[in-house]
């Protein structure tokens, strides 16, 4: 994977405005989220709304991925590839908007309701969201990423759910994929220590059974193994010279999801 990129102020710059995309197109997408609607109509909004601001949605070829976004439902973990499946009122669905702009890329996402859901998959969904807004609470200079991932996972599992370990959050810059690997489970004062100009993703995904997966046979698509519900919420951020910056931070609160600052 390489050793990690540190960032310096005109490269954050530069990210940021794609950052800041990315997190505009994911803001308009759960506009459009309610029973009825097919996840390619999501596919197609979020295409045609990043070509218009002059950016690449970073999915569309990569490694052979054929959509501009993933779109992963109910017990879908990640990955899950636009269709004309239609939502149904009770689902779930996370929407993963990567965008490339002037050639930085800007990755977060979330998990919305469709129409009214149980309040097991509220639950499940809120705790998720709490996993990645308090692992970003304590993210500064001299934090390990060991201290990330034991956060996620005892808040997680205190709460009766189990964390994912085949998918990871990710160093992020110019590459879609960098170092470091950032482990959403793991021993608190292990690992990697954080420095000023790390950028990197966080992106728990939660599970309300058993915490492993299977891939589908259209190579992407990973499901948890009992067909329980999985959710996640991820956001690109920075470290910063005492803290953290939200570089996809939501300029107006998510429709139809967790209340997101
Ligand atoms: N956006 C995902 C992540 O958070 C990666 C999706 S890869 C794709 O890392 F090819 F499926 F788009
Ligand atoms: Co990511
Ligand atoms: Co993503």
């Amino acid at each position: 994977m390489g050793n990690i990129i540190i960032k310096n102020e005109s490269d954050l710059a530069e990210m940021r405005k794609a950052c800041k995309l990315a997190s505009r197109t994911l803001v308009e997408a759960g506009k459009l989220i309610e029973p009825g609607i097919t996840t390619d109509s999501i596919n197609q909004f979020v295409h045609e709304y990043t070509l218009r601001h002059n950016a690449k949605p970073a999915p569309l070829g990569y490694r052979g991925y054929p959509k501009s976004v993933c779109t992963s439902v109910n017990e879908v973990i990640c990955h899950g590839i636009p269709s004309n499946r239609v939502l149904q009122e009770g689902d779930i669905i996370n929407v993963d908007v990567t965008s490339i702009l002037n050639g930085w890329h800007g990755d977060v996402s979330a998990t919305f309701y469709v129409g009214e859901v149980s309040d097991e998959a509220k639950k499940l969904v809120e705790v998720t969201r709490e996993c990645l807004q308090k692992s970003i609470a304590i993210v500064k200079p001299g934090v390990r990423l060991g201290d990330i991932g034991a956060l996620i996972q005892q808040y997680a599992e205190s709460r009766g759910y189990s964390v994912v370990r085949d998918f990871v959050g990710h160093g992020i810059g110019r590459s879609f994929h960098e170092a470091p690997q950032v482990t959403h489970f793991g021993k608190a004062g292990r690992g990697q220590r954080l420095a000023k100009g790390m950028t990197f993703t966080i992106e728990p995904m939660i599970n309300q059974g058993d915490f492993r997966t299977r891939i589908l046979d259209d190579d992407w698509t990973a499901i948890t193994i009992d067909g329980k519900l999985s959710a996640q919420f991820e956001h690109t951020i920075a470290v910063t010279e005492n803290g953290v910056e939200v570089m996809t931070a939501f300029d107006e609160p998510l429709l139809h999801s967790e209340v997101f600052p």
